[in-house]
């Protein structure tokens, strides 16, 4: 079986652990499309936020049963978050309030390097979680800041990158992806360039990237890479990897008591520790659909069963886009417009995200009418992906993304209810 099949063979089972896929709103069903605003919660995160409030302590420690227990859990989530990406280590793993918090954190903590006659790297098609830390502490230290501009075709404009970078560039700051088109970047190629060229510090993106494909540190060959808890199906949580070898480098905020060592130098305060539960309990599911999908390979090492999750996720989303784009074709109305990806033989550089504009309707009134017409919900807005909008010329956009837990039926519901939505 090719792994789009193991997962339509999975897929009942998937989609009933996802409670909040069967909600229902005023007594009527309603359908979910904008996990790019954060995934639906998996139950073993829901379960596993409910269970360890009874035996959690707040504080770590060596001494009793119960910090002990803590202080093992919190390594526990590290070692799982750290095999997610292909990370070394624990050390090179630290809990965030949220990913936009970890970036103003690891600006604030690299700031020595931001001075008059050096620059710092971002681009157009970046989340502001990935622009303003380096705008804001970049400028504030008198160093230059530099855009990287985009293509006709929307896609980050590679010459312009490498045109941009020098022996000055201190930092370069990438998405693994694009919450507001879906569209990938070829990360691993990039970082290559960016790296001989410059030798610059290289921080990824990689919210919108973790639910759809495999992450791994390792093979992009960057420093540093956030994500966030709640868009794989967990809690809201960021999550910071930082490359051991940049320690020397990092003066991050921190209170005089608390340890100057990774990963503990970033963590100001205790740990919100039910949300590493629930972020536990999700990568758990993860390593249970890795081993349904080969279950010839359950006892590898986890780094291995997760690529094996996402890599199966990643090729059933490439056929729910495929579908997407096909239905989307034959509509053949002079008033849609979808920004991104549309050609099918390049739908490997995109994730089942999709920006899209009807004219004659703003968007947020065509968010309320799919609300209104079929209790489905999709999203308005820059989706703070501005720079991308702007670069349209727009204020707002509309949005529709998909994750694994949907299926051809919710494509054919979302285009049921637009085909209706345009005949009036
Ligand atoms: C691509 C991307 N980056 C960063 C963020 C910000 O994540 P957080 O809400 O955890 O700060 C988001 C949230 O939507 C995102 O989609």
């Amino acid at each position: 079986m090719s792994d789009p099949d193991i997962i339509l063979s999975l897929f009942n089972k998937i989609r009933s652990r996802f409670p909040a896929f069967f909600l229902q709103s005023e007594g009527q069903k309603r359908l979910y499309l904008n996990s790019g605003a954060g995934s639906l919660m998996v139950d073993s995160c829901l379960q596993a936020i409910n269970s360890s409030a009874a035996y959690l302590n707040p504080m770590p420690g060596q001494i009793t049963p119960a910090e002990r227990q803590t202080l093992e859990f919190q390594q526990q989530v590290r070692q799982l978050v750290a095999d997610f990406i292909g990370a070394s280590g624990p050390e090179e793993i630290s809990f965030h309030f949220s990913t936009t918090a970890a970036l103003f954190n690891l600006a604030y903590a690299l700031r020595s390097l931001f001075k008059p006659g050096k620059n710092l790297v971002v681009t157009d098609l970046d989340h502001f979680a990935n622009i303003s830390p380096w705008e804001s502490l970049g400028l504030a230290q008198g160093a230059e800041i530099r855009r990287v501009k985009l293509t006709p075709e929307l896609m980050l404009d590679r010459t312009d990158l490498i045109h941009k970078l020098d022996r000055d560039t201190v930092l370069v700051a990438l998405t693994g992806a694009s919450n507001a088109l879906g569209t990938i970047p070829p990360l691993t190629d990039l970082i290559s360039d960016i790296k001989q060229k410059s030798g610059a510090l290289v921080v990824v993106d990689a919210v919108h990237l973790a639910p759809h494909a495999p992450v791994d540190v390792r093979e992009f060959g960057c420093d540093f890479l956030a994500f966030s808890g709640y868009k794989i199906f967990g809690p809201m949580l960021g999550l910071l990897y930082s490359r051991q070898e940049t320690q020397d480098r990092l003066a991050p905020y921190r209170v005089e008591t608390n340890q100057v060592a990774l990963p503990y130098c970033w963590e100001q305060g205790m740990l919100p520790n039910l949300n590493l539960a629930g972020l536990k309990g999700a990568l758990e599911y993860l390593l249970e659909l890795g081993r349904a999908v080969r279950p010839r390979e359950s006892s590898a090492p986890a780094r291995k069963i997760f690529r094996l999750a996402l890599e199966a996720i990643k090729k059933y989303e490439q056929d729910l886009s495929l579908y997407f784009l096909e239905r989307w074709k034959k509509l053949q109305s002079p008033r849609l417009r979808l920004y991104g990806i549309e050609n099918p033989a390049r739908v490997v550089s995109r994730t089942p995200t999709f920006a899209l504009e009807v004219d004659g309707l703003s968007p947020a009134e065509l968010k309320k009418l799919f609300w209104e017409k079929g209790g489905i919900i999709i999203a308005d807005g820059n989706h703070y992906s501005a720079v991308v909008v702007r670069h349209l010329k727009k204020s707002a956009l509309n949005r529709v993304s998909l994750a694994h837990y949907d299926g051809p039926d919710s494509i054919d519901l979302f285009f049921d209810c637009l085909e209706n939505i345009l005949s009036h």
